[in-house]
């Protein structure tokens, strides 16, 4: 923990050379000039500096060497300030006690923690600016470790990342927390009944697995977590043109938020009796591959016709949320990168929320909210099924129609999990395309805070009673 700790620019110790970051807000940085030095004033006005929110500027003493920043903060969330740790020189800094800009503690370190991120698994390492993270808050230590996390496993080439190192991700967090892990891996899934996993997976050179993880107190309530864990999706032999396979080592991003999620919840004692499914599979091309046509019988009983090879998630989940349904849980929430469909209607920033319970759903928006981590939720708007009809099984995975595609994707999930239970899916990008401050090009979690903080504040009161 703590060499990770390191990596994100923060340290527990304050350097003795740590120069002092004053967070002014915009409104207040017309009275903050009023009150500095003649010398400062000029210092500024001369470089035509503003105060508009994230502009941030080096203040020398009189001998010219630099031990104060001035930073303008827009507001209480974590893009505040995390521009800073890749923009500001090398060293070492803190808040500035007498700082007036409202920022808590938690946003800060965050802030600081998601910018100063770089996937150096490959590289020679750098060391960011590095913040002194004041105060204790083990809560966003943990948010921070896991959101990390999250864009490691995804930025994590499938050379490094297959089903098996997905496995063994599991089972490394499952020990840290005494959780109990098992997986279900290659022909066995025929054996225990997971037609649709194995399907998807058997074409490729690593079995294909089902990957699970229990953890806590039988009497709390049961919460299953499901995510889709394609380690690569080649499309299959519908296979995928150059540009859309280009980033597909990306197609495990929603097992990364499940097991992210998991950690979470598991670090923080979350009291609830959690299950983690994660279908780990590679949608590979070979002789073996399943082809367009075929007929699944799937987990749950549900024939399905293989109208295109490339719409593997849904079928891999299929099986997933069948045997979480049979759990009987209190709810279901599902994570994956689903659908292409769901970038067109809602762009790359706005992961796609369906459920078939408005009132979770809103609580989940609102957690989304209170923590600068947005989502939006899309209907399942039924009559829609009839785009996947199929005349030789009960469902086709996909159909000729390419209208509201996240939608048809998540009607189809929405088959494979009880009626009574309650069941989010989110349909999540997983990946910058660009770099953004807080916000590195490559492997991002999206909908993570929220989930933790919806699921925190459902099931342990402990936390936010209030609001
Ligand atoms: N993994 C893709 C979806 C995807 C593509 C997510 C790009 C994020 C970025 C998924 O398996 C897929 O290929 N879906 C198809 C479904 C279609 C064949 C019905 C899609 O969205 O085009
Ligand atoms: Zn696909
Ligand atoms: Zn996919």
């Amino acid at each position: 923990m703590t060499a990770l700790f390191s990596a994100q620019g923060l340290s527990k110790e304050r350097h003795p050379q740590s120069r002092a970051i004053e967070l002014v807000s915009v409104e207040q940085y017309a009275d903050w000039l009023a009150t500095q030095a003649e010398f400062t004033r000029n210092w500024l006005t001369s470089q035509s500096f503003q105060g508009r929110a994230t502009q941030f500027a080096l203040l020398p003493d009189a001998g010219g060497q630099c031990n104060r920043v001035v930073a303008v903060i827009g507001g209480d969330t974590p893009y505040a300030i995390a521009h800073l740790p890749k923009l500001l020189p090398k060293g070492h800094y803190h808040r500035c006690p007498h700082s007036t800009a409202a920022l808590s503690t938690d946003n800060l370190l965050l802030g600081w923690g998601l910018g100063a991120y770089r996937f150096e698994r490959y590289l020679a390492k750098t060391e960011p600016a590095i913040l002194h993270a004041e105060g204790q808050s083990a809560r966003a230590e943990s948010v921070l470790t896991a959101s990390l996390e999250v864009r490691d496993w995804i930025n994590t080439p499938t050379e490094h990342m297959g089903p098996d190192e997905l496995e063994q991700a599991v089972r490394a967090i499952g020990a840290d927390f005494q959780a109990k892990v098992s997986s279900i891996c290659g022909e066995e899934l025929l054996v225990e009944n997971f037609p649709t996993i194995h399907a998807v997976g058997r074409a490729a050179h690593r079995a294909p697995r089902l990957i699970r993880l229990d953890w806590g107190d039988d009497a709390h309530p049961h919460v299953v977590l499901c995510g889709k864990g394609v380690c690569f999706d080649t499309g299959g032999l519908n296979i995928k043109a150059a540009d859309g396979m280009r980033n597909m080592k990306k197609d495990m991003g929603g097992a990364a938020h499940a097991l992210g999620l998991a950690r979470l919840l598991m670090q923080n004692t979350v009291p609830v009796r959690l299950t983690l499914l994660i279908a780990a599979v590679e949608n590979a091309i070979a002789g073996n591959a399943f082809r367009p046509g075929d007929v699944i019988t799937t987990r749950q009983g549900l024939s399905v016709e293989i109208d295109n090879t490339d719409a593997e998630g849904r079928l891999v989940l299929a099986d997933a949320l069948a045997l979480a349904g049979e759990l009987k849980p209190d709810l279901i929430m599902d994570f994956a990168t689903l659908t292409g469909a769901a970038r067109i209607a809602l762009g790359p920033d706005l992961p796609a929320l369906f459920s078939n319970q408005d009132a979770v759903a809103r609580d989940y928006l609102a957690a989304g909210e209170s923590e600068h981590d947005p989502l939006w939720q899309m209907p399942l708007w039924q009559p829609y099924l009839g785009y996947l009809k199929s005349n030789v099984a009960d469902l086709a995975n996909s159909g000729a129609s390419k209208m509201a595609g996240c939608m048809t994707a998540a009607l189809f999930l929405q088959r494979f999990v009880p009626t009574e239970t309650a069941w989010m899916h989110l349909d999540v990008y997983s990946w910058n395309d660009s770099e953004r401050p807080g916000k590195p090009a490559g492997g991002e979690a999206q909908g993570l805070r929220a989930a933790f903080r919806f699921l925190q504040k459902k099931y342990d009161h402990r936390y936010f009673t209030d609001s």
